[in-house]
């Protein structure tokens, strides 16, 4: 048994040891961590979360399998980092503010993700300039979301200009940049949410808003050409009568994909799932779509660090609007 806590408190950080509820979560010191070959040491400013962190601490999903194979683990949860760089490198001068989508999905070492502490290892190549239109905290709320979000739309999806999209769970973290990039794109766009979430809709620029406990306006709706689903399961299962004949659905929670795949097939229809990479130059396209002011970045929580649990809560609830981000600082 490896005992994580003999070299010396270096830095606070959010860990758990053990799967749990949110209260598993504690914030202590640990080890700084050790930077390897390639990777550039990070002074965390704030990390953003997703719906990934709350499962993996759940014991749920491919993460927590893969660390649930290990005799023992210390976990770090956080994806999403913006932060300023602490240690000279080829990419970035010491102070350079950058943001990320890091150590995903787990390192070699078992340490990943990272981000949840006052300084993180991240490669070099996962990081980029921060944008400068938004305060640097407030950044850590784009990798993840933003990236799976130009993933689905523009990489699996290939989205053209005049189609029909629905982004299922338009007000979320991955939904409230999906509804903007579409519009970006010039498709026509509607999304889902509850009643009290028609109005975020619009102000994202949601053509054909839609309150999900209306049934009978989702079918009205349709047929569209892409559906992004965030929501899997049998959200995801229903909005399959909404797709056009020759269109596509993405399906994105993890947990369900294989079952709706398996249910387009049934029906003859293309469904599909992906998990969400890291990409510079796609993180950069967003970067400059929020400093061009094309890409708005909503952020329901920010947190100090320990309140983890708190904002493990809040994610858990499955209603949080845009993103919910933890900092370092208190905020004042
Ligand atoms: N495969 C991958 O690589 C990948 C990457 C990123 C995310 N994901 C997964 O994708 C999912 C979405 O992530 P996220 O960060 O966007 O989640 P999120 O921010 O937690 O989503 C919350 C949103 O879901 C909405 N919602 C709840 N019930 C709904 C319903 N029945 N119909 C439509 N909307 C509903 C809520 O709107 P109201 O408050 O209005 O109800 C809320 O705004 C998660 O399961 C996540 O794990 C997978």
């Amino acid at each position: 048994m490896i005992n994580w806590f003999n070299s010396g408190a270096d830095m606070q950080a959010l860990y758990y040891t053990e799967f749990g509820a949110a209260d598993c979560m504690q914030l202590g010191d640990l080890p700084l961590p050790v930077v390897g070959k390639g990777e550039v040491l990070v002074k965390v400013t704030a990390a953003g979360l997703n719906p990934i962190d709350v499962k993996t601490r759940a014991g749920k999903g491919f993460v927590a399998a893969g660390l649930g194979e290990r005799e023992s683990f210390c976990f770090v949860p956080g994806y999403d980092l913006a932060g300023t760089v602490e240690t000279a490198n080829e990419a970035f001068a010491v102070g350079s503010p950058v943001i990320g989508m890091v150590n995903f999905p787990l390192t070699k070492a078992g340490r990943g993700a990272g981000a949840c502490a006052e300084y993180c290892a991240a490669v070099a190549a996962d990081l980029v300039a921060a944008p400068k239109r938004v305060e640097l905290a407030l950044a850590a709320a784009l990798p993840l979301a933003g990236l799976t979000a130009w993933q689905g739309l523009f990489q699996h999806g290939a989205l053209q200009t005049g189609q029909r999209l629905l982004v299922l769970a338009g007000a979320g973290g991955v939904g409230h940049l999906a509804v903007q990039l579409g519009r970006s794109a010039g498709a026509e766009v509607g999304a889902t949410a509850s009643a009290s979430n028609q109005d975020f809709l619009h102000s994202l620029g949601a053509q054909v808003c839609l309150d999900y406990s209306r049934p009978d306006a989702l079918a009205a709706a349709g047929p569209w050409d892409l559906i992004l689903d965030l929501m899997g399961g049998e959200v995801g299962r229903q909005a399959l009568d909404w797709l056009a004949a020759d269109g596509l659905m993405l399906t994105v929670p993890t947990l369900t994909a294989a079952e709706l795949v398996a249910a387009g097939a049934a029906e003859g229809k293309r469904v599909q799932g992906y998990t969400v990479q890291p990409n510079k130059d796609q993180l950069i396209q967003l970067v400059e779509l929020v400093d061009q002011g094309a890409l708005n970045l909503h952020i329901s929580h920010r947190l100090p660090m320990a309140q983890g649990p708190e904002a493990h809560r809040l994610l858990e609830t499955g209603h949080m609007k845009g993103k919910v981000i933890l900092e370092n600082q208190s905020v004042s």
